[in-house]
């Protein structure tokens, strides 16, 4: 009989069977809601904590819920060893504070989340400076690289701006030269569904859960997915920080992430309907999407992911009108006639809208934005898995108040 080999979706669903340690025969995997485990001797105890055992001893350093959670992200990821925690940030802050220290360098795209940035920019306190370049270029980093540098950190797509970084190719030229520089890279945009970077040799990939992987917007979650051996050094200086998530949040997020194959591709269709959509707009200025041609990274885009993702922003020819164009979708939301609600956050089934300046963005100054490409208007749209035409209807209400045509 010829084997038979699971597919993605069937092995993210199934996970390993055998690593599913519980004897209560429940169909799904039960919630161990408990602080802490017994242990059945004091011989065993201190084999648990000695790191003889590895079984749970206390729900702060690990859970069945944690574990059942990290080995599907390792699954989607083709990692080894995955780390939860309760946020994206917390995951990012225990990744750069346990592999770094002072006169340490590091070497960021300029292109990224406001809160990384301001974590990035605040090392600075204890004598870790980054460089933030345009790594769109990948020259740009390794001109920026020295002697000092331990990391490079990506986030591909970048939010809100969508630029998109070769880490294929960052990697490869840190490999043959030979250089122990670790490359990190930021999934949460694309998610593992339409990239996987450390199948390209990338080291680390941290992840914000609270988007894609959970997929519904009532979670907040964040991971660290990388080798066995990078994962200890992590684990050895950060076992005892806090900032674990929940059980009962680990086995949410499990639940839900298991549909992102489907939910990804419908953002992704969503995605580039959206794009094309507003492209074709007169009263748009520019889009922003890796999935267009015209976007100046669009071929690496193509060689790197399968899919492009559900977030679009855009710029209005008449800036001054984001504003009105924002309010009229978030007015629409509250009486039913629209369904784009005025929020931060993306990834999630329902489509959300804001203006990254005035948001997530709002913690840089006016430099820093534009050195980031952030134009005051610029407008981020993550389109949900409604049905298309819903979303174009609530565009288009948008548009119509800020040409001043009529609503209805
Ligand atoms: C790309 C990216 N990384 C990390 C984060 C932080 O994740 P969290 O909000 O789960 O802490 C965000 C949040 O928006 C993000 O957009």
């Amino acid at each position: 009989m010829i084997r038979h080999s699971f597919g993605p979706k069937t092995k993210l669903i199934h996970g390993n069977p055998h690593n599913e340690d519980h004897d209560l025969n429940s169909h799904s995997f039960p919630i161990f809601q408990t602080g802490s485990f017994r242990f059945n001797s004091v011989v065993e105890g201190k084999c648990i904590f000695s790191g003889q055992s590895h079984c749970d001893a206390y729900s702060r350093v690990s859970n069945p819920n944690h574990r059942f959670l990290e080995e599907r992200l390792c699954i989607l990821e083709g990692g080894q060893a995955a780390q939860v925690f309760d946020s994206g940030m917390t995951a990012i802050k225990v990744l750069l504070m346990s592999l770094l220290r002072s006169g340490d360098e590091v070497v960021a795209h300029r292109s990224l989340y406001g809160g990384t940035d301001a974590l990035l920019r605040d090392l600075a306190r204890f004598e870790i400076k980054t460089h933030f370049v345009d790594a769109k270029n990948p020259q740009n980093v390794f001109r920026a690289v020295n002697e000092k540098t331990k990391l490079i950190f990506l986030e591909t797509p970048s939010n809100p701006i969508l630029d998109i970084c070769d880490f294929k190719a960052i990697k490869k030229e840190f490999l043959e030269q030979d250089e122990d520089v670790l490359v990190v890279v930021d999934n949460t945009f694309a998610t593992p569904c339409n990239q996987q970077p450390l199948k390209h040799s990338v080291d680390i990939v941290v992840e914000s859960l609270t988007k894609y992987l959970n997929g519904f917007g009532n979670y907040i979650g964040g991971a660290i997915i990388t080798s066995q051996d990078l994962m200890a050094k992590i684990w050895e200086r950060y076992h005892a920080s806090g900032g674990m998530m929940d059980p009962e949040t680990a086995s949410r997020i499990s639940t839900n992430m298991m549909t992102i194959y489907d939910r990804m591709a419908c953002h992704n269709q969503n995605g580039e309907i959206i794009a094309r959509f507003l492209y074709n707009n007169p009263a748009v200025k520019r889009v922003y999407y890796p999935g267009l041609p015209n976007h100046p990274n669009h071929k690496v885009a193509v060689k790197l992911m399968k899919g492009f993702g559900g977030v679009v922003s855009f710029e209005l020819k008449n800036e001054e009108k984001s504003s009105t164009f924002l309010d009229q979708l978030a007015s629409d939301r509250s009486s039913g006639k629209g369904i784009i609600s005025l929020s931060v956050s993306l990834g999630s089934v329902d489509s959300l809208i804001c203006c990254p300046a005035l948001s997530t963005h709002l913690s840089l100054t006016p430099e820093e934005r534009v050195n980031q490409g952030i134009d005051n208007g610029l407008i981020r749209l993550s389109t949900g898995i409604e049905n298309v035409e819903d979303i174009i209807y609530s565009l288009e209400r948008g548009f119509g108040s800020i040409e001043g045509g009529e609503n209805c």
